[in-house]
């Protein structure tokens, strides 16, 4: 510990918080700042954002708590490109590869797409597990890669550097491992410090709500979707948001080589119709956010641009888009029980069971299989005949199919009426 002289004691700080008064800028700033440096202790930080996800904070503190994140550590700077940036974040879901064909797509239609993303931890898969199923393809770049790939291809998709928002990474982890992921706060100010110190000028968020998403209850969705839009209004960055399903899977794959093919699908005109559905909406957001008039996303699907985009930014990166992905060493089938419609399919459970065959990682650092996952042969409003399949599961090691199949048991439902209910795709967009 510094025997320097501090201007705070955490102790005040814990105190006032769990008395439920507001923190000042200066003790923002310095709380931050000083658990960055290691003056505060872990226990110090757990007890003050336990009492923040208990008594919340204002407006003024979250947004102050935002820009002493991002003041930890680097900002990056795109203002050298001859194209305006624009990027999107999704708060993750099952079978949300939306990253993947969205990037080349908007940069087909005119954008420059800086985006910085993560792994999967848990059910939610991470675009950068996805991306990594491709033979060759590198997550890391150096700042100057980054802006190589950007200017030739118009998108890069790579890790963050550890100079971006240090202080996100050290409470995120702290925040794992005390119970206090959930607070709203916490949550936005962890999301919007990175992308705000991504240099992004415009940006569009997918918050994801339903069982598969981790804000599952759609009024705490659509908050923090406000709490971030907000957040990105006052560091100048024209940012909107979009509340959107995560009830079932998006899409008919989950895990990391299944669901790049089904991208691919997706940028030679074809594919799941909720995944293009979702993609042009966002790609049209994005050009919109950023002032953009370019090419419809919807054309830029039919005439190859998107893939050639898509063919540029793999290549750029190491990847080799023509080469064949990882597939699974075994795969098993579950069959319909019975005949009729499908009624419900709980993404959570889905998501669980992908994890479980090994397309995710239960903690950091883990290695996830390229080709594990699941396949979905039916959807809400399908019509299926009993012993028809309902899922493909695949994974390398055979012990994991029985936890796998135990986290299915109840995920879909098949009834006789033709009438379903599921969520709208968008229930809420939020702009600023
Ligand atoms: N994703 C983040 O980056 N931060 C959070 O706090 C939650 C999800």
């Amino acid at each position: 510990m510094s025997s320097a002289v501090e201007p705070f004691a955490a102790v005040e700080i814990i105190a006032a918080k769990r008395d439920r008064h507001e923190l000042s800028e200066a003790q923002i700033n310095w709380i931050v700042d000083a658990y960055t440096r290691g003056v505060v202790a872990d226990e110090q930080m757990s007890a003050l954002l336990m009492a923040i996800l208990l008594n919340g904070m204002g407006a003024r503190e979250i947004s102050q708590w935002t820009n002493a994140m991002i003041n930890s550590g680097e900002r990056m700077n795109w203002s050298m490109l001859d194209r305006k940036t624009v990027d999107k974040h999704s708060t993750g879901g099952v079978g949300d590869k939306i990253t993947l064909p969205l990037a080349p797509l908007v940069a087909a239609c005119g954008g420059a797409v800086p985006q910085l993303s993560g792994r999967g931890l848990g059910h939610t898969g991470g675009t950068l597990d996805k991306l990594e199923a491709i033979p060759g393809w590198r997550a890391s770049l150096s700042n100057e890669e980054m802006l190589k790939v950007l200017q030739e291809t118009g998108a890069v998709i790579c890790a963050a550097g550890a100079g971006l928002a240090p202080a996100d990474k050290k409470l995120y982890a702290l925040r794992d491992v005390t119970a206090t992921v959930e607070a709203i706060p916490l949550i936005a100010s962890s999301i919007m410090s990175k992308k705000i110190a991504e240099g992004t000028s415009a940006l569009v968020l997918d918050v994801k709500t339903g069982s598969g998403a981790f804000m599952s209850d759609p009024k705490k969705a659509a908050e923090l979707a406000r709490t971030m839009v907000a957040l990105g209004k006052a560091a100048g960055v024209k940012t909107r948001a979009l509340v959107t399903a995560m009830d079932i899977p998006l899409g008919l794959t989950a895990g990391n080589a299944l669901e790049v093919r089904e991208s691919v699908e997706v940028l030679a005109g074809g594919g799941p119709a909720d995944v293009v559905e979702l993609t042009i909406l966002l790609a049209r957001e994005m050009l919109d956010a950023a002032g953009i008039a370019g090419k419809d996303p919807a054309v830029a699907l039919k005439d190859g641009s998107a893939m050639d985009h898509w063919r540029r930014m793999i290549s750029a990166q190491g990847g080799d888009p023509d080469a064949p992905l990882p597939v699974a060493r075994e795969n098993q089938i579950i069959k319909a029980e019975r005949s009729g419609v499908v009624h419900t399919m709980d993404a959570l459970k889905v998501g669980i069971s992908a994890w479980r065959l090994g397309a995710g990682r239960s903690k950091q650092g883990e290695k996830v299989q390229a080709g594990a996952g699941i396949e979905i042969h039916a959807k809400p409003g399908d019509t299926v005949q009993a012993g028809a399949p309902l899922f493909t599961l695949h994974t390398d090691e055979g012990a994991r199919f029985e936890r796998a199949i135990a986290a299915l048991d109840g995920a879909v439902t098949i009834g006789d009426s033709s009438s379903i209910s599921k969520m709208p795709l968008v229930l809420e967009r939020i702009s600023e």
